[in-house]
């Protein structure tokens, strides 16, 4: 089963209108379909970024030397690049949502197909499962 499919891919590329040497950022890496097609329209100069919280998307990195994979929520995109003295981009990508993966995988607790707890946590590493919340807060908060 692939990991993701990703959707509107010529929409998105031409909108992003990329420059061969530009620096452009996909804050939503996922299965890495958006990003391997940037890469093909880079030059040798061009420079790609990309973001995803779930450890799980870093099986999909791009084994290219214009490629940086972050795992970091894209909330702090702003001081990832500055350390990277990557500031200004060029474009920015964002396929927000939950990637096929997540929902295929029944130990994530994404999907009612499965017996599982629920997690739904993009970010398994930390943070309180779905579970958790159902089973603690008060109605109020
Ligand atoms: C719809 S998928 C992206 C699919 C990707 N464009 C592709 O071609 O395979 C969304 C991905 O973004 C990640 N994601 C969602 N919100 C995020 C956030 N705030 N920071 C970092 N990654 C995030 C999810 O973990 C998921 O892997």
């Amino acid at each position: 089963m692939s990991y993701h499919e990703p959707v509107m891919l010529q929409e998105c590329i031409e909108g992003l209108n990329i420059q061969p040497d530009g620096v452009y950022v996909d804050v939503t890496f996922g299965g890495g379909g958006h990003s391997k097609a940037i890469l093909e329209r880079l030059g040798k100069q061009g420079v790609l970024l990309a973001f995803d919280q779930d450890q799980d998307a870093g099986v999909n990195r791009i084994n290219d030397s214009r490629f940086t994979l972050i795992n970091d929520n894209f909330r702090n995109m702003f001081e990832q690049l500055q350390k990277r003295n990557n500031i200004p981009v060029n474009g920015i990508l964002a396929d927000l949502g939950v990637s096929s993966h997540q929902f295929n995988e029944a130990a994530r607790g994404f999907s009612i197909r499965f017996e599982h707890e629920l997690d739904m946590r993009m970010d398994n590493s930390s943070g309180i499962t779905a579970l958790e919340i159902l089973n603690t807060y008060s109605e109020k908060n």
